[in-house]
């Protein structure tokens, strides 16, 4: 989940704007007056499918965003660590005391303070530092701004401290930062991604355990390309009907008795759902299974080159989004449709809902006509303009050189 809106496009290109990397390193040396030991940046995602999965120890499929948040850095004597922010007026300053419970910063600097915080709960010594953050990373687009930001900061506080912390335990520290400093519930799905995620591929992530598999996925190959709509939707109640549908598949799960919904067999779902006192409960629990098994297939597809082929299934599962988990709105829905219409091979929403953005999978040479045709659907319907781009597998979280 992210900080309030920026009023910045999920799509638009960084026009007249200086390489994000650079503004971190200037923003740096304006705010501090020296030169930062390192630079560290981790991308922005989108879930190419498998939503509501992760927290359900289920399945999903994402990938990095060419989008970045780069932190310049240095360490500092004592335990303080002061954060220059080029979307901020002034640094905000903290030390061990706020770092010691939850919540005790607020705004964008809780995404810092909670991986300081995170880190030290977890028995690390963090350093104290300085630190820079630019970022590409629209907020409030769904695009996984906050973990990007918690991804960024984690490494390079890891790295200027030489703390013994593997990859596959970090988006575990930066989730941790999210539910319990922040005070959003959400899942493993964002922070595995911008920080697991490789160039070229799709993260294919087992939520229960936390292990993956690097899923080529080729759209140049294959002739194809990703068109990212973002649907300028207002998020609406966005973070209040994330937990309520949370808590609505922890209350199924109860009742059917099994740890999480991924323990309910797609082949046994017409049975679990018969076990379900009411209409809503069975729409939700029916969404996690068939997504989880759309995740299973996609990933199967992939595997076997099949990529044109994944276009219905990221369909369907827009459809069950839309009409069992109930987290769409009338501007993804319809950008949707209109890419559908247009001749795009498959379109879903991305990400938690009630807004964000919207993947469609189009024939590169059809790209175009697909984003003028959402355009124009939108201006029918008296919809704010919504921005398009389209993204290609990025890299997760790396030192810069
Ligand atoms: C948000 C959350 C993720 C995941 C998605 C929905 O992005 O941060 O953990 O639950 O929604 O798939």
């Amino acid at each position: 989940m992210t900080p309030a809106p920026q009023g910045r496009s999920a799509t638009a290109p960084a026009q007249g704007r200086t390489d994000v990397a650079d503004r971190a390193t200037a923003g740096f040396h304006s705010a501090y007056d020296e030169q930062p030991t390192g630079r560290w940046a981790a991308p922005g995602r989108v879930n190419l499918i498998g939503e509501h999965t992760d927290y359900n120890d289920g399945f999903v499929l994402p990938f990095a965003l060419p989008l970045r948040t780069v932190v310049a850095a240095a360490p500092r004597p004592g335990e303080r660590w002061t954060v220059w922010s080029e979307i901020a007026d002034q640094p905000i300053d903290f030390g061990a005391a706020e770092t010691d419970a939850p919540g005790r910063v607020t705004g964008w600097g809780g995404y810092v303070a909670g991986v300081v915080w995170a880190l030290r709960e977890a028995g690390y010594a963090v350093p104290g530092a300085r630190l820079a953050i630019a970022s590409d990373v629209p907020l409030g687009s769904g695009l996984s701004s906050s973990a990007a930001l918690e991804a960024a900061v984690l490494t390079a506080l890891a790295d200027l401290g030489g703390l013994d912390l593997p990859t596959e335990r970090r988006p575990r520290l930066a989730q941790r930062a999210e539910n319990a400093y922040v005070g959003a519930p959400t899942g493993i799905m964002d922070q595995s991604a911008v920080i697991r995620c490789h160039a070229g591929h799709a993260l294919f992530l087992d939520c229960r355990d936390e292990s993956v598999e690097h899923i080529p996925f080729d759209l140049d190959a294959a002739g194809l390309a990703i068109l990212v709509v973002d649907s300028r939707a207002p998020h609406r109640h966005a973070d209040g009907e994330y937990a309520s549908r949370r808590a609505a598949c922890e209350r199924a799960a109860d009742l059917l008795g099994v740890p999480a919904l991924r323990d309910v067999p797609v082949t046994g779902l017409d049975a679990a759902l018969g076990r379900l006192p009411d209409d809503e409960t069975r729409r939700r629990v029916r969404h996690v299974v068939t997504e989880d098994q759309r995740v299973l297939d996609t990933v199967e597809l992939l595997r076997a080159g099949r990529v044109p082929e994944i276009g219905p299934l990221l369909t369907a599962s827009h459809a069950s989004m839309r009409d069992d988990f109930e987290i769409t709105v009338p501007e993804v829905d319809t950008a949707v449709e209109a890419a559908l219409a247009a001749g795009a091979l498959g379109a879903r929403m991305t990400g938690g809902g009630f807004g964000g953005c919207v993947l469609a999978l189009v024939e590169a040479d059809r790209s175009d006509t697909v984003a003028a045709a959402v355009t124009a659907a939108y201006a029918e319907r008296g919809f704010a303009a919504p921005g398009t781009r389209t993204v290609l597998p990025a890299p997760g979280t790396t030192r810069l050189p």
